[in-house]
């Protein structure tokens, strides 16, 4: 097996045994205000949503997580059969391995037999994008059908790896040329860290469709990179960098202000969170990791996962007063803490 692939399937491995969360992504800092005469009925609340011209079943949004590796392909199989069933946009993980080593591509294309009708996200590194250009994407699209491609930036991950790629010259020209050049939408996607206000104006300069946060307080590739860390120094790297990032919820309020679609991911950890991220400015709220344990174990476990998070979503909106989800973005919300002070610094 490839570098790549094996590291795939260590990373699958560590994220359902180990902690690897870390940090807060803020959404404890968040309170949707409650409405005591909501004036609608719970059950006839309408969760469906568009985004990019797709209409979806809900602003759940599968997060790009596995493929690559002939152990993650029943984990796709299950997330595809979720979104198929719930209506569902999904990201599959980065296609770099199967775009250098073919015969992995099984990992990937049982996503869309499982999901002949789902929105999917395509996934492919910035860095992959800049050393082999546009052909990669194109592929990328083509191997599962996609509607969209997602373009990943992980730097941090890239420079904790001893094997990452550290020389990140040239990824915003690689995005400019992609963005003007490729029939599809393109998603800039963080892993982790977040994205600031100016980082977010670059994007959309660059010509990009949507913004996907990825913000810090979920899944912590520090923390991954330090369990699998093959030396002292490495996990002493990895620790260092635990509490690095934008938390979810401050680069949304950043990102938004660079105006287009957003997906706040990161730390979202129940359908109250994906309520909170839509009525901050979301589009779509992406989970990753809380959807991951589940689908490891079963069809039917990740089923009730995601209907779990739909009756949250729900009563959250039963209890704003929102019928919609564009109801739902006009709710207001109070924002203390720590959260507040980082959105309040401007300099
Ligand atoms: C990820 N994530 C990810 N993102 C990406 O763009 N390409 C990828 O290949 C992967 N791979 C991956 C594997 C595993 C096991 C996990 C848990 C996550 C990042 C993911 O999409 C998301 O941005 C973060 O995990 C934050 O969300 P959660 O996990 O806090 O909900």
């Amino acid at each position: 097996e490839t570098a790549t692939s094996s590291r795939k399937r260590d990373h699958l491995q560590i994220c359902c045994e180990q902690p690897i969360e870390a940090g807060d992504a803020g959404f404890g800092d968040v309170r949707l205000v409650h409405n005591a005469l909501p004036e609608c009925d719970m059950d006839a609340i309408e969760t469906k949503t568009r985004f990019l011209g797709k209409a979806l079943g809900s602003p759940l949004f599968i997060a790009a997580m596995t493929g690559g590796h002939l152990d993650t392909l029943e984990v796709n199989r299950r997330l595809a059969r979720a979104a198929e069933r719930y209506n569902l946009g999904m990201g599959v993980g980065s296609q770099r391995a199967a775009l250098e080593k073919p015969e992995l591509e099984g990992s990937f294309t049982v996503v869309r037999e499982e999901a002949p009708h789902a929105f999917l996200c395509a996934n492919l590194g910035i860095i992959q994008l800049r050393d082999h250009g546009i052909e990669w994407a194109e592929r990328a699209i083509e191997m599962i059908d996609a509607q969209a491609i997602a373009i990943h930036v992980n730097s941090l991950q890239e420079a904790i790896q001893p094997e990452g790629d550290h020389n990140a010259e040239e990824c915003i020209e690689a995005l400019r040329n992609l963005c003007n050049e490729f029939s599809y939408p393109v998603i800039v996607k963080e892993t982790g860290s977040g994205i600031s206000a100016g980082t977010a104006r670059i994007i959309r300069g660059a010509g990009a469709s949507a913004i996907d946060i990825g913000g810090y307080g979920g899944t912590s590739w520090a923390r991954v990179e330090r369990l699998r860390a093959s030396s002292p120094e490495l996990a002493e790297l990895g620790e260092a960098f635990l509490s690095w990032g934008i938390p979810t919820v401050v680069s949304l309020c950043e990102v938004r202000t660079a105006g287009g679609p957003i997906i706040a991911t990161g730390g979202l950890r129940s359908g109250v969170d994906i309520a909170k991220a839509v009525a901050l400015g979301a589009d779509l709220g992406g989970m990753a990791l809380p959807l991951l344990r589940p689908a490891m174990e079963s069809d039917d476990a990740l089923f009730r996962a995601v209907e779990a998070m739909h009756r949250e979503l729900r009563m959250a909106m039963f209890l704003t007063g929102s019928r919609s989800v564009t109801d739902l973005r006009h709710t207001r919300t109070y924002i203390t803490g720590l959260t507040r002070q980082m959105i309040e610094t401007t300099d």
